[in-house]
């Protein structure tokens, strides 16, 4: 965590407001493996990361609720008894969506400051967006003794992003932020949304993670039409969800869908078999079938899926040059944000800077590269 971050959020609202607050940080997350396999009830493999939100927040006895975004210089003001979504693309839906989904749940919370700033870029595809809810829903859970387990949490936060941000996202981000462990990445299985740890200790090699600096927008419909697509076809199948689809169900309705539709499906059946298998590979040690895992997936998300982009597409291939990178791919929902690579240890430097140089030349603009350091999940700092 950013503790320069959380001392300039803690005085901010000091200055604000004259009482010390309830300090929260709540993590972004990377993912090994496993993408768009959620909302289809299969497996993935994330991490929380040491990026994230801090929020720091009090109740309020002014008869209105004020929120500040540190980062966007930004204030909105409401009350808790009138609560509706702002414009689309507004920040304040997440902070609204949370407190909407927490009264349908038939809680009673006050009025409440907060002011909330992070170090995630947003649109990296490291889920700033789960972090944000996650830090509101946990903070007020607190204020108010809601009494809410963390599972009860991420789904008011997930329902907070389909109802008021307009996403209709699956439960791997909400999951990964607020259950991460420090040095461990979760195996979670999205139908009982259980998850088994696994130290992350990959010795002679490390994860990276290069930033396209395109911003994804995963309100834009592609994301919720890719899920319509899953839903459809498992419709077709008589199944609950794709995660119960073999390669050879598939095959009994391939005529009767697009070419496209179907080169989805499969991928989803083929990343959630992916995803269990790098889980094996990692108890394994098998360092090299896990980076074959990533490249594969990589393939799928470009040329079956369809959710890259041409930034994403070329740090992959880039990555493939080079025997000491095992594996690489785009990471989260698609079409911007990170890939993530499982690189020598000691080349790290010398890919950096080559990639560096290259990305630039070829989009003329600049990559951010970061190193992963893995965190606890949502939780209270003070
Ligand atoms: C976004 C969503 C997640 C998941 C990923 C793709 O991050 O929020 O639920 O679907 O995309 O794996």
């Amino acid at each position: 965590m950013n503790t320069e971050l959380a001392e300039t959020i803690k005085n901010a609202f000091t200055d604000k407001y004259a009482e010390a607050p309830l300090l929260i940080f709540s993590p972004g997350r990377i993912n090994i493996i496993g993408e768009h396999t959620d909302y289809n009830d299969g497996f993935v493999f994330p991490a929380a990361v040491d990026k994230g939100i801090i929020a720091a927040l009090s109740k309020s006895s002014s008869g209105k609720s004020v929120v500040t975004a540190a980062d966007f210089n930004d204030t909105i003001s409401f009350s808790v008894d009138h609560i509706a979504p702002l414009e689309k693309e507004s920040w304040g839906n997440y902070v609204l969506g949370v407190v909407s989904e927490i009264q349908k749940k038939g809680k009673t919370i006050g009025d409440f400051n907060m002011v909330f700033g992070g170090d995630i870029p947003s649109g990296s595809g490291m889920s700033s967006s789960a972090a944000l809810e996650n830090s509101v829903v946990y903070g007020l859970n607190n204020l108010f003794d809601l009494g809410l387990s963390k599972i009860e949490m991420i789904l008011i936060s997930q329902m907070a992003e389909h109802n008021y941000v307009g996403v209709n996202c699956g439960i791997m981000d909400q999951y990964a932020s607020m259950f991460g462990i420090k040095d461990h990445a979760l195996l979670l299985d999205c139908r009982t949304v259980e998850a088994k740890p696994f130290k992350i200790d990959f010795e002679n090699y490390e994860l990276m993670l290069i930033n396209t600096n395109v911003k994804h927008s995963l309100s834009d419909s592609a994301y919720n039409d890719r899920r319509l697509v899953c839903e459809n076809i498992s419709k077709m199948l008589g199944i609950k969800a794709l995660r119960d689809a073999t390669e050879a169900d598939l095959k009994t309705i391939q005529d009767k869908v697009s070419d496209e539709d179907y080169q989805k499906a499969l991928f989803v059946v083929q990343e959630n078999n992916r995803a269990q298998a790098a889980s094996k590979a990692m108890e394994d040690g098998d360092l090299e079938t896990l980076g074959k895992l990533i490249y594969g997936s990589h393939e799928g998300l470009q040329f079956q899926y369809r959710v890259s982009c041409a930034e994403l597409d070329f740090l992959v291939d880039r990555a493939k040059e080079h025997t000491e990178i095992l594996g690489a791919r785009m990471m989260g929902g698609g079409f911007g944000g990170c890939t993530i690579n499982l690189i020598a240890k000691d080349f790290v430097s010398e890919f950096k800077h080559d990639i560096a140089k290259d990305y630039k030349e070829t989009f003329n603009k600049a990559c951010s590269i970061y190193s992963v350091s893995l965190s606890d999940g949502t939780h209270a700092i003070n």
